[in-house]
């Protein structure tokens, strides 16, 4: 158990999210009534990391009901709707926000069978709370299943934050890695820091000295130094967007992290719930990469550190082509080259269950 919650569902109606922008200095927790906030959240990554977003806007969601004052089905249809374009336009990149969207709005659609607002408020609710729970059980399978790529003594490069604090609890990269620690294995974890926003520094820090876990902080472009120099057996990231061919989106710096696995011979491992595999993207040179206001490249903190009036990119996502992915680990099992046509027998099967 953590001691802390990403995102938690409060009686009243109220949102909470511990608020990602002050760790690991502040513990703050940020309430939420109104599902435009919700999307303000998103978008300034107070909360963060694709199926958190996705637990996010359903949650988000399930709030229009509950502070609905009309008690009149059609005007909180309608707001229903509002909401979810509102959030949908939070941030572009991450697959499970829409996802997370699309089935909460399912719900919404054939209205003719609630009776009242408090029924659709209920029935919101309870899908949000599954989406929350399910994502929680999802990432213990996908931790659980890595275990075969993860031998004991594994000295593991790792980007961006993936851990509780990316879901609703556990992780998906960094649930491989404390799933591991707590079978007993010895492991050792390379922490990107993630340039702009630091996500590795700053959060998976934090979260793996929580969990007891040995690691060390660098700069994203130590990794080849480290891959050509030392013992490094394996890489594993998270990913906010997986194409029906296997590229990979995902926090920027990723692509040059696979490559330089590839370069060196080191496993490079992709750890991915399968609401995270957009089986309607049939490439990542398709999906839409966020891009991210300059402020957060020209100023650490609050410190400027380049000269007035500089222009600037930030991407915030890359895309790393299929074939410098040597695994896919979802909760299903572990996928592997062909992708094409090993992600949609992946699908075909669970569509069968
Ligand atoms: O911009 P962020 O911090 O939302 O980006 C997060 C990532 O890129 C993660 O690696 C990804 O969402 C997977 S987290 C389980």
């Amino acid at each position: 158990m953590n001691s802390f919650h990403t995102i938690k569902w409060l009686d009243g109606g109220v949102v909470s999210m511990i608020d990602q922008r002050v760790l690991p200095h502040e513990i703050r927790y940020n309430e939420y009534t109104d599902p435009v906030a919700v999307a303000g959240a998103i978008k300034d990554m107070v909360i963060r990391g694709a199926p958190a977003i996705g637990a996010a806007a359903a949650f988000g969601l399930a709030l229009v009901p509950w502070h609905d004052k009309t008690g009149n089905l059609d005007q909180v249809f309608e707001q229903l709707g509002k909401a979810a374009q509102v959030l949908r336009e939070s941030r572009p990149t991450a697959v499970n926000l829409f996802w997370a969207i699309e089935r909460m709005m399912a719900l919404v659609e054939g209205k003719d069978k609630y009776a009242t607002v408090k029924e659709l408020k209920e029935l919101l609710l309870q899908e949000a709370i599954m989406v929350a729970e399910e994502d929680v059980e999802i990432n213990k399978s996908i931790a659980r299943n890595a275990q075969a790529l993860i031998p004991d003594n594994a000295v593991i490069f790792h980007h961006c934050n993936t851990g509780s604090l990316a879901t609703v609890d556990y992780g998906t990269a960094l649930g491989t890695i404390r799933f591991a620690h707590e079978q007993g294995k010895k492991i050792f974890v390379f922490v990107d820091e993630t340039r702009p926003r630091l996500q590795g520094g700053r959060l998976t820090a934090w979260e793996l000295q929580q969990y007891g876990v040995p690691f060390k902080v660098v700069a994203d472009s130590t990794s080849g130094h480290y891959m050509r120099t030392q013992k490094v057996d394996l890489c594993v990231v998270g990913t906010d967007r997986t194409a029906a061919n296997g590229d990979v989106a995902n926090k920027i710096g990723t692509y040059n992290l696979a490559v330089v696995a590839h370069e060196n011979k080191v496993p490079f491992y992709v750890a991915v719930p399968k609401s995270t595999i957009d089986m309607n993207t049939p490439s990542g040179d398709l999906i839409k990469i966020e891009e991210r206001p300059a402020k957060e490249v020209t100023h650490v903190g609050t410190w400027q550190i380049t000269p007035d009036g500089t222009q600037v990119g930030n991407p915030a996502f890359d895309v790393t082509p299929a074939k410098y992915v040597s695994a896919l680990i979802t909760e299903d099992g572990i996928v592997y080259p062909p992708y094409e046509e090993n992600l949609a027998k992946l699908f075909q099967v669970s569509a069968g269950d």
